[in-house]
Protein backbone atom coordinates (compact mmCIF):
# COMPACT_ATOMS: atom_id res chain seq x y z
CA UNK A 1 0.00 0.00 0.00
CA UNK A 2 2.86 2.27 1.46
CA UNK A 3 4.68 1.47 -1.69
CA UNK A 4 1.68 2.50 -4.28
CA UNK A 5 1.22 5.63 -2.89
CA UNK A 6 4.84 6.32 -3.48
CA UNK A 7 4.94 5.47 -7.27
CA UNK A 8 1.25 7.84 -7.11
CA UNK A 9 3.35 10.54 -5.92
CA UNK A 10 6.53 9.66 -7.39
CA UNK A 11 4.38 9.91 -10.95
CA UNK A 12 2.72 13.19 -9.91
CA UNK A 13 6.11 15.03 -9.53
CA UNK A 14 7.74 13.37 -12.05
CA UNK A 15 4.32 14.60 -14.47
CA UNK A 16 4.64 18.35 -13.10
CA UNK A 17 8.21 18.40 -14.02
CA UNK A 18 7.47 17.56 -17.66
CA UNK A 19 4.30 20.08 -17.44
CA UNK A 20 6.64 23.03 -15.89
CA UNK A 21 9.43 21.94 -18.31
CA UNK A 22 7.17 21.72 -21.59
CA UNK A 23 5.91 25.10 -20.64
CA UNK A 24 9.30 27.11 -20.10
CA UNK A 25 11.13 24.67 -22.90
CA UNK A 26 8.03 24.59 -25.54
CA UNK A 27 9.17 25.85 -29.22
CA UNK A 28 10.43 29.30 -28.80
CA UNK A 29 8.46 31.80 -30.93
CA UNK A 30 10.65 34.89 -31.82
CA UNK A 31 8.78 35.44 -34.74
CA UNK A 32 4.75 34.26 -33.86
CA UNK A 33 5.52 36.01 -30.88
CA UNK A 34 4.39 39.20 -32.07
CA UNK A 35 1.92 37.99 -34.30
CA UNK A 36 -1.74 37.71 -33.24
CA UNK A 37 -2.93 34.24 -32.60
CA UNK A 38 -5.03 34.12 -35.64
CA UNK A 39 -2.75 35.57 -38.13
CA UNK A 40 0.47 34.43 -40.26
CA UNK A 41 2.05 37.94 -40.28
CA UNK A 42 3.55 40.22 -38.21
CA UNK A 43 1.13 42.67 -36.90
CA UNK A 44 3.11 45.88 -36.99
CA UNK A 45 4.87 45.16 -40.39
CA UNK A 46 1.23 45.36 -41.72
CA UNK A 47 0.79 48.26 -39.82
CA UNK A 48 3.84 50.23 -41.22
CA UNK A 49 3.10 48.79 -44.43
CA UNK A 50 -1.00 49.86 -44.48
CA UNK A 51 0.78 53.26 -42.80
CA UNK A 52 3.03 53.52 -45.88
CA UNK A 53 0.28 52.79 -48.53
CA UNK A 54 -2.15 55.45 -46.58
CA UNK A 55 0.87 58.35 -48.01
CA UNK A 56 0.01 57.22 -51.84
CA UNK A 57 -2.26 60.07 -53.56
CA UNK A 58 -5.90 59.58 -53.45
CA UNK A 59 -6.27 57.94 -57.18
CA UNK A 60 -3.00 55.42 -57.35
CA UNK A 61 -3.41 51.89 -58.14
CA UNK A 62 -2.75 50.15 -55.98
CA UNK A 63 -1.92 46.24 -56.22
CA UNK A 64 -2.14 43.36 -54.29
CA UNK A 65 0.59 40.91 -55.26
CA UNK A 66 0.98 37.67 -53.78
CA UNK A 67 4.19 35.34 -54.26
CA UNK A 68 5.69 38.91 -54.45
CA UNK A 69 9.21 37.08 -53.11
CA UNK A 70 9.00 34.28 -55.42
CA UNK A 71 11.22 34.91 -59.11
CA UNK A 72 8.09 36.30 -61.37
CA UNK A 73 6.58 38.30 -58.61
CA UNK A 74 9.61 39.81 -58.13
CA UNK A 75 9.88 41.01 -61.73
CA UNK A 76 6.33 41.74 -61.60
CA UNK A 77 6.80 44.34 -58.37
CA UNK A 78 9.73 46.12 -60.09
CA UNK A 79 7.84 46.71 -62.75
CA UNK A 80 5.07 47.54 -61.40
CA UNK A 81 6.94 50.43 -59.29
CA UNK A 82 8.70 51.51 -62.37
CA UNK A 83 5.73 52.46 -63.67
CA UNK A 84 4.66 54.34 -60.84
CA UNK A 85 1.73 51.94 -59.12
CA UNK A 86 1.85 51.02 -55.39
CA UNK A 87 2.84 47.60 -54.19
CA UNK A 88 1.65 45.55 -51.31
CA UNK A 89 3.26 42.35 -51.62
CA UNK A 90 2.33 39.19 -49.85
CA UNK A 91 4.66 36.25 -49.65
CA UNK A 92 5.09 33.82 -46.90
CA UNK A 93 9.06 32.92 -47.70
CA UNK A 94 8.64 29.10 -47.93
CA UNK A 95 11.23 26.77 -48.33
CA UNK A 96 10.25 24.63 -51.14
CA UNK A 97 13.41 26.35 -52.30
CA UNK A 98 16.47 28.45 -50.62
CA UNK A 99 15.03 31.27 -48.94
CA UNK A 100 18.30 32.81 -49.24
CA UNK A 101 17.02 34.06 -52.85
CA UNK A 102 14.06 35.31 -51.79
CA UNK A 103 14.81 37.46 -49.37
CA UNK A 104 17.58 38.79 -51.84
CA UNK A 105 14.46 39.45 -53.87
CA UNK A 106 12.75 40.95 -51.13
CA UNK A 107 16.21 43.24 -50.18
CA UNK A 108 16.25 44.38 -54.03
CA UNK A 109 12.64 45.76 -53.53
CA UNK A 110 13.45 47.34 -50.52
CA UNK A 111 16.18 48.89 -52.03
CA UNK A 112 14.09 50.32 -55.10
CA UNK A 113 11.11 51.48 -52.56
CA UNK A 114 13.65 53.67 -51.71
CA UNK A 115 12.37 56.39 -53.81
CA UNK A 116 8.54 56.48 -56.18
CA UNK A 117 5.54 54.81 -54.79
CA UNK A 118 5.35 52.48 -52.13
CA UNK A 119 6.47 49.19 -52.57
CA UNK A 120 6.36 46.51 -49.79
CA UNK A 121 6.16 43.07 -48.80
CA UNK A 122 4.13 41.61 -46.11
CA UNK A 123 5.37 38.32 -44.77
CA UNK A 124 2.09 36.00 -44.52
CA UNK A 125 -0.04 33.45 -46.17
CA UNK A 126 -2.34 33.62 -48.85
CA UNK A 127 -4.08 31.20 -46.52
CA UNK A 128 -5.08 33.55 -43.89
CA UNK A 129 -8.43 35.42 -45.31
CA UNK A 130 -8.69 38.27 -42.49
CA UNK A 131 -5.39 39.26 -43.18
CA UNK A 132 -6.11 39.61 -47.15
CA UNK A 133 -9.28 41.26 -46.14
CA UNK A 134 -7.31 43.71 -43.79
CA UNK A 135 -4.74 44.51 -46.68
CA UNK A 136 -7.48 44.37 -49.71
CA UNK A 137 -9.58 47.48 -47.17
CA UNK A 138 -7.49 49.26 -45.19
CA UNK A 139 -4.88 49.13 -48.15
CA UNK A 140 -7.18 50.93 -50.74
CA UNK A 141 -6.46 48.08 -53.04
CA UNK A 142 -7.78 48.69 -56.44
CA UNK A 143 -5.99 45.50 -58.68
CA UNK A 144 -4.80 41.75 -57.14
CA UNK A 145 -1.86 39.82 -58.73
CA UNK A 146 -1.62 36.21 -57.73
CA UNK A 147 1.27 34.62 -58.47
CA UNK A 148 1.59 32.93 -55.38
CA UNK A 149 1.54 29.15 -55.43
CA UNK A 150 2.96 26.12 -55.32
CA UNK A 151 5.35 25.39 -58.20
CA UNK A 152 6.95 22.63 -60.04
CA UNK A 153 5.41 19.65 -61.49
CA UNK A 154 7.81 16.89 -60.30
CA UNK A 155 7.72 18.35 -56.63
CA UNK A 156 3.87 17.58 -56.75
CA UNK A 157 4.37 13.35 -56.97
CA UNK A 158 6.16 13.77 -53.73
CA UNK A 159 4.19 16.38 -51.64
CA UNK A 160 0.73 16.43 -53.11
CA UNK A 161 -1.37 18.07 -50.34
CA UNK A 162 1.13 21.29 -50.54
CA UNK A 163 -0.59 21.93 -54.13
CA UNK A 164 -3.84 21.69 -52.89
CA UNK A 165 -3.01 23.62 -49.96
CA UNK A 166 -1.24 26.60 -51.15
CA UNK A 167 -2.93 26.46 -55.25
CA UNK A 168 -6.86 25.22 -53.95
CA UNK A 169 -7.57 26.49 -50.62
CA UNK A 170 -5.33 29.53 -50.60
CA UNK A 171 -6.66 30.71 -53.64
CA UNK A 172 -10.14 30.21 -52.44
CA UNK A 173 -9.38 32.16 -49.73
CA UNK A 174 -8.06 35.10 -51.83
CA UNK A 175 -11.55 35.11 -53.92
CA UNK A 176 -13.41 35.15 -50.77
CA UNK A 177 -11.71 38.19 -49.25
CA UNK A 178 -11.95 39.78 -52.28
CA UNK A 179 -15.52 38.88 -52.78
CA UNK A 180 -16.64 40.61 -49.18
CA UNK A 181 -14.85 43.18 -49.71
CA UNK A 182 -14.75 44.88 -53.25
CA UNK A 183 -16.24 41.95 -55.95
CA UNK A 184 -15.27 44.96 -58.24
CA UNK A 185 -11.38 44.52 -57.98
CA UNK A 186 -9.60 42.65 -60.72
CA UNK A 187 -8.07 39.48 -60.02
CA UNK A 188 -5.46 38.58 -62.36
CA UNK A 189 -4.00 34.87 -61.52
CA UNK A 190 -1.17 32.46 -62.59
CA UNK A 191 -2.50 29.61 -64.43
CA UNK A 192 0.23 27.35 -65.58
CA UNK A 193 1.18 25.67 -69.64
CA UNK A 194 0.43 22.15 -67.58
CA UNK A 195 -3.18 22.20 -67.84
CA UNK A 196 -2.66 21.19 -71.36
CA UNK A 197 -1.33 18.36 -70.27
CA UNK A 198 -0.89 15.22 -72.57
CA UNK A 199 -2.96 17.54 -75.03
CA UNK A 200 -0.96 16.44 -78.34
CA UNK A 201 -2.79 19.19 -80.52
CA UNK A 202 -0.14 22.19 -81.24
CA UNK A 203 0.32 25.00 -80.75
CA UNK A 204 -1.74 24.46 -77.30
CA UNK A 205 -4.73 27.13 -77.87
CA UNK A 206 -6.83 28.71 -75.20
CA UNK A 207 -9.81 27.03 -77.11
CA UNK A 208 -8.70 23.39 -77.03
CA UNK A 209 -10.26 20.88 -74.69
CA UNK A 210 -7.95 20.47 -71.21
CA UNK A 211 -8.83 17.92 -69.28
CA UNK A 212 -5.93 15.47 -69.34
CA UNK A 213 -3.61 16.96 -67.31
CA UNK A 214 -0.18 14.76 -66.37
CA UNK A 215 0.36 16.26 -63.12
CA UNK A 216 -1.02 17.40 -59.30
CA UNK A 217 0.39 20.58 -60.16
CA UNK A 218 -1.46 20.99 -63.69
CA UNK A 219 -4.52 20.06 -62.39
CA UNK A 220 -4.79 22.53 -59.62
CA UNK A 221 -3.52 25.07 -62.00
CA UNK A 222 -6.61 24.01 -64.03
CA UNK A 223 -8.89 23.70 -61.03
CA UNK A 224 -8.22 27.60 -60.31
CA UNK A 225 -9.59 28.40 -64.03
CA UNK A 226 -13.08 26.23 -62.69
CA UNK A 227 -12.57 28.07 -59.57
CA UNK A 228 -12.38 31.39 -61.70
CA UNK A 229 -15.23 30.64 -63.70
CA UNK A 230 -17.78 29.45 -60.54
CA UNK A 231 -16.81 32.98 -58.26
CA UNK A 232 -16.99 35.04 -61.92
CA UNK A 233 -20.65 33.40 -62.81
CA UNK A 234 -22.26 33.24 -58.90
CA UNK A 235 -20.50 36.60 -57.65
CA UNK A 236 -19.63 38.46 -60.49
CA UNK A 237 -15.84 38.97 -59.52
CA UNK A 238 -13.61 39.85 -62.13
CA UNK A 239 -10.54 37.77 -62.83
CA UNK A 240 -8.10 36.64 -65.59
CA UNK A 241 -6.03 33.41 -66.04
CA UNK A 242 -2.28 33.66 -67.34
CA UNK A 243 -0.99 30.14 -68.59
CA UNK A 244 2.79 30.79 -68.49
CA UNK A 245 5.30 28.91 -70.62
CA UNK A 246 8.66 27.58 -68.14
CA UNK A 247 9.31 30.98 -67.61
CA UNK A 248 13.43 31.56 -67.47
CA UNK A 249 15.43 34.58 -66.33
CA UNK A 250 17.58 36.14 -63.57
CA UNK A 251 16.90 35.78 -59.76
CA UNK A 252 15.25 32.07 -61.66
CA UNK A 253 13.91 29.27 -59.58
CA UNK A 254 16.25 27.30 -58.84
CA UNK A 255 14.43 23.91 -59.25
CA UNK A 256 14.52 24.47 -62.51
CA UNK A 257 16.28 22.95 -65.30
CA UNK A 258 18.12 25.93 -66.37
CA UNK A 259 19.28 26.85 -62.76
CA UNK A 260 19.92 23.27 -62.18
CA UNK A 261 21.87 22.12 -65.22
CA UNK A 262 23.79 25.83 -65.24
CA UNK A 263 24.68 24.74 -61.26
CA UNK A 264 25.73 21.12 -62.34
CA UNK A 265 27.49 21.79 -65.46
CA UNK A 266 29.53 24.29 -63.29
CA UNK A 267 30.20 21.95 -60.35
CA UNK A 268 31.40 18.79 -63.05
CA UNK A 269 28.06 17.24 -61.73
CA UNK A 270 26.47 14.82 -64.38
CA UNK A 271 22.95 16.48 -65.88
CA UNK A 272 19.82 13.87 -67.15
CA UNK A 273 18.24 14.74 -70.39
CA UNK A 274 14.91 13.09 -70.74
CA UNK A 275 13.76 12.06 -73.73
CA UNK A 276 10.58 10.24 -75.10
CA UNK A 277 10.12 6.73 -74.70
CA UNK A 278 11.40 6.54 -78.74
CA UNK A 279 14.42 8.87 -78.57
CA UNK A 280 12.31 12.07 -79.70
CA UNK A 281 14.05 14.89 -77.71
CA UNK A 282 11.64 17.46 -75.59
CA UNK A 283 10.80 20.70 -76.58
CA UNK A 284 10.09 23.79 -74.28
CA UNK A 285 8.00 26.92 -75.01
CA UNK A 286 11.36 28.97 -73.02
CA UNK A 287 9.71 32.30 -71.72
CA UNK A 288 12.09 35.08 -70.72
CA UNK A 289 10.65 36.78 -67.60
CA UNK A 290 10.32 40.19 -68.85
CA UNK A 291 7.97 39.43 -71.73
CA UNK A 292 5.62 37.39 -69.27
CA UNK A 293 5.53 40.55 -66.89
CA UNK A 294 4.66 42.53 -69.43
CA UNK A 295 2.08 40.01 -70.33
CA UNK A 296 1.08 40.30 -66.45
CA UNK A 297 0.30 44.04 -66.69
CA UNK A 298 -1.02 44.46 -69.90
CA UNK A 299 -4.08 41.63 -68.33
CA UNK A 300 -4.52 43.94 -65.23
CA UNK A 301 -4.68 46.73 -67.42
CA UNK A 302 -7.38 44.94 -69.85
CA UNK A 303 -9.06 43.82 -66.55
CA UNK A 304 -11.49 41.49 -68.52
CA UNK A 305 -14.42 39.81 -67.04
CA UNK A 306 -13.99 36.46 -67.37
CA UNK A 307 -10.17 35.40 -69.26
CA UNK A 308 -7.57 32.54 -70.03
CA UNK A 309 -4.45 33.83 -72.06
CA UNK A 310 -1.67 31.73 -72.92
CA UNK A 311 1.45 33.50 -72.33
CA UNK A 312 4.50 32.12 -74.03
CA UNK A 313 7.11 32.50 -76.57
CA UNK A 314 5.67 30.83 -79.44
CA UNK A 315 8.93 29.01 -80.53
CA UNK A 316 9.37 25.65 -79.04
CA UNK A 317 13.35 24.64 -78.52
CA UNK A 318 14.60 21.42 -77.72
CA UNK A 319 16.05 21.26 -74.08
CA UNK A 320 19.61 19.90 -76.17
CA UNK A 321 19.95 23.17 -77.48
CA UNK A 322 18.99 24.79 -74.16
CA UNK A 323 21.57 22.87 -73.02
CA UNK A 324 23.98 23.82 -75.84
CA UNK A 325 23.74 27.32 -74.83
CA UNK A 326 24.59 26.81 -71.40
CA UNK A 327 27.39 24.85 -72.63
CA UNK A 328 28.62 27.76 -74.88
CA UNK A 329 27.88 30.53 -72.08
CA UNK A 330 30.02 28.68 -69.46
CA UNK A 331 32.50 27.80 -71.27
CA UNK A 332 32.42 23.81 -70.68
CA UNK A 333 31.25 20.71 -71.56
CA UNK A 334 27.62 19.17 -70.02
CA UNK A 335 28.57 15.60 -68.41
CA UNK A 336 25.34 14.09 -69.74
CA UNK A 337 22.62 11.41 -69.34
CA UNK A 338 19.35 10.23 -71.50
CA UNK A 339 16.64 9.12 -69.46
CA UNK A 340 12.94 8.57 -70.28
CA UNK A 341 10.58 11.21 -69.77
CA UNK A 342 9.85 11.11 -66.27
CA UNK A 343 5.94 10.88 -64.67
CA UNK A 344 4.11 14.13 -64.96
CA UNK A 345 6.33 15.64 -67.50
CA UNK A 346 5.24 15.78 -71.07
CA UNK A 347 6.95 15.97 -74.57
CA UNK A 348 6.03 19.29 -75.90
CA UNK A 349 4.80 23.31 -74.44
CA UNK A 350 3.90 25.45 -77.56
CA UNK A 351 1.97 28.55 -77.10
CA UNK A 352 -0.17 29.72 -79.40
CA UNK A 353 -0.34 33.35 -78.22
CA UNK A 354 -2.96 34.96 -80.73
CA UNK A 355 -5.34 35.56 -78.37
CA UNK A 356 -3.04 37.26 -75.93
CA UNK A 357 -1.55 39.23 -78.83
CA UNK A 358 -4.84 40.57 -80.20
CA UNK A 359 -6.65 41.91 -76.70
CA UNK A 360 -3.25 42.63 -74.83
CA UNK A 361 -0.96 43.29 -77.69
CA UNK A 362 0.98 40.25 -76.30
CA UNK A 363 4.48 39.90 -77.91
CA UNK A 364 6.93 38.11 -76.96
CA UNK A 365 10.68 39.77 -77.62
CA UNK A 366 13.50 38.00 -76.06
CA UNK A 367 15.02 34.40 -77.77
CA UNK A 368 16.07 31.60 -75.96
CA UNK A 369 19.30 32.86 -76.79
CA UNK A 370 19.73 36.15 -75.20
CA UNK A 371 17.74 35.45 -72.41
CA UNK A 372 20.17 32.81 -71.25
CA UNK A 373 22.99 34.92 -71.80
CA UNK A 374 21.08 37.52 -69.34
CA UNK A 375 20.28 34.90 -67.02
CA UNK A 376 24.31 33.43 -67.08
CA UNK A 377 25.23 36.86 -66.51
CA UNK A 378 23.23 37.59 -63.32
CA UNK A 379 24.46 34.14 -62.27
CA UNK A 380 27.71 34.72 -62.60
CA UNK A 381 27.61 38.07 -60.67
CA UNK A 382 25.26 36.73 -57.53
CA UNK A 383 27.58 33.51 -57.34
CA UNK A 384 30.53 35.19 -57.98
CA UNK A 385 31.37 32.37 -60.64
CA UNK A 386 33.65 33.20 -63.62
CA UNK A 387 32.73 31.95 -66.62
CA UNK A 388 34.84 30.59 -69.33
CA UNK A 389 32.49 32.19 -72.14
CA UNK A 390 33.85 34.54 -74.62
CA UNK A 391 30.21 36.42 -75.16
CA UNK A 392 28.83 39.25 -73.42
CA UNK A 393 25.14 40.46 -73.91
CA UNK A 394 24.65 42.65 -76.56
CA UNK A 395 25.56 46.43 -76.33
CA UNK A 396 21.58 47.38 -76.58
CA UNK A 397 20.83 45.53 -73.75
CA UNK A 398 23.64 47.76 -72.08
CA UNK A 399 21.42 50.67 -73.50
CA UNK A 400 18.30 49.35 -71.69
CA UNK A 401 16.73 48.35 -74.88
CA UNK A 402 14.74 44.87 -75.73
CA UNK A 403 16.45 42.29 -78.30
CA UNK A 404 13.94 41.18 -81.04
CA UNK A 405 13.04 37.90 -80.38
CA UNK A 406 14.98 36.01 -83.07
CA UNK A 407 17.84 37.99 -84.57
CA UNK A 408 19.16 36.82 -88.33
CA UNK A 409 22.71 36.68 -87.68
CA UNK A 410 22.63 35.09 -83.77
CA UNK A 411 23.65 36.37 -80.75
CA UNK A 412 26.05 39.42 -80.43
CA UNK A 413 29.20 38.29 -78.46
CA UNK A 414 29.93 39.23 -74.58
CA UNK A 415 32.41 42.35 -74.63
CA UNK A 416 36.23 41.58 -73.49
CA UNK A 417 36.49 44.23 -71.58
CA UNK A 418 33.37 43.31 -69.81
CA UNK A 419 34.73 39.96 -69.21
CA UNK A 420 38.62 41.32 -67.71
CA UNK A 421 36.06 43.68 -65.20
CA UNK A 422 34.32 40.61 -63.96
CA UNK A 423 37.93 38.73 -63.65
CA UNK A 424 39.42 41.50 -61.95
CA UNK A 425 36.87 41.62 -59.48
CA UNK A 426 37.12 38.32 -58.49
CA UNK A 427 40.24 39.22 -56.44
CA UNK A 428 38.53 42.95 -55.01
CA UNK A 429 36.72 42.94 -51.89
CA UNK A 430 34.17 40.30 -50.24
CA UNK A 431 31.95 38.09 -52.15
CA UNK A 432 28.98 39.41 -50.77
CA UNK A 433 30.06 42.76 -51.77
CA UNK A 434 30.56 41.93 -55.31
CA UNK A 435 27.10 40.53 -55.15
CA UNK A 436 25.10 43.24 -54.17
CA UNK A 437 27.14 45.81 -56.37
CA UNK A 438 26.86 43.63 -59.37
CA UNK A 439 22.74 42.85 -58.93
CA UNK A 440 22.51 46.70 -58.31
CA UNK A 441 24.62 47.46 -61.78
CA UNK A 442 22.44 44.69 -63.39
CA UNK A 443 18.95 44.83 -62.27
CA UNK A 444 17.70 48.07 -64.53
CA UNK A 445 18.29 45.52 -67.49
CA UNK A 446 16.76 42.55 -66.72
CA UNK A 447 13.34 44.18 -67.89
N1 LIG B 1 8.15 29.88 -63.43
C1 LIG B 1 7.46 29.17 -64.32
O1 LIG B 1 8.01 28.60 -65.26
C2 LIG B 1 5.96 29.06 -64.21
C3 LIG B 1 5.26 28.40 -65.24
C4 LIG B 1 3.89 28.30 -65.15
C5 LIG B 1 3.21 28.85 -64.08
N2 LIG B 1 3.91 29.46 -63.08
C6 LIG B 1 3.16 30.01 -61.97
O2 LIG B 1 3.55 31.36 -61.80
C7 LIG B 1 3.51 31.74 -60.44
C8 LIG B 1 4.85 32.28 -60.00
O3 LIG B 1 5.83 31.26 -60.19
P1 LIG B 1 7.34 31.46 -59.79
O4 LIG B 1 8.15 30.73 -60.80
O5 LIG B 1 7.62 32.88 -59.50
O6 LIG B 1 7.39 30.60 -58.45
P2 LIG B 1 8.06 30.95 -57.04
O7 LIG B 1 7.99 29.69 -56.25
O8 LIG B 1 9.38 31.58 -57.24
O9 LIG B 1 7.07 32.04 -56.45
C9 LIG B 1 5.92 31.72 -55.70
C10 LIG B 1 6.01 32.47 -54.39
O10 LIG B 1 4.80 32.25 -53.68
C11 LIG B 1 5.10 32.10 -52.30
N3 LIG B 1 4.01 31.34 -51.70
C12 LIG B 1 3.69 30.04 -51.91
N4 LIG B 1 2.61 29.71 -51.17
C13 LIG B 1 2.24 30.83 -50.49
C14 LIG B 1 1.20 31.13 -49.57
N5 LIG B 1 0.33 30.21 -49.18
N6 LIG B 1 1.13 32.38 -49.06
C15 LIG B 1 2.03 33.34 -49.44
N7 LIG B 1 3.03 33.10 -50.30
C16 LIG B 1 3.13 31.86 -50.83
C17 LIG B 1 6.43 31.38 -52.27
O11 LIG B 1 7.13 31.63 -51.07
C18 LIG B 1 7.14 31.96 -53.49
O12 LIG B 1 7.97 33.05 -53.12
C19 LIG B 1 3.08 30.47 -59.70
O13 LIG B 1 1.68 30.52 -59.52
C20 LIG B 1 3.44 29.36 -60.64
O14 LIG B 1 2.64 28.20 -60.42
C21 LIG B 1 5.26 29.59 -63.14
Amino acid sequence: MQSRSLTFLAGFFACGVVVWFTQRCGPSEPAEGRRRKDSSADSSQVRGVLHSVGQAPPHSRIVLLTGAGGFVGYHTAQALHARGDVVIGLDNFNHYYTVKLKRERERLLRKAAQSGPALNVVEGDVCDGELLKLLLREGRVTNVIHLAAQAGVRYSLKNPLAYVEANVKCFVTLLEAVNQVNKSIPIVYASSSSVYGLNTDIPFSETHRVDTQASLYGATKKSNENIAHVYHHLHGLRLTGLRFFTVYGPLGRPDMAYFSFTEAILAGKQITEYRKDDGTELQRDFTYVSDIVGGIIASMDLGASLEVFNLGNTHPEKVSRLISLLERGLGRRANKTLAPISAGDVPITFADASHARSLLGYEPKVSLEEGVSRFLDWYSTYYGVAMGRRHVTSRRMQNHEEVPARRPGGGAFRSERLLRQRAGSQHEGGRKHRQRAAMERLHPQLL
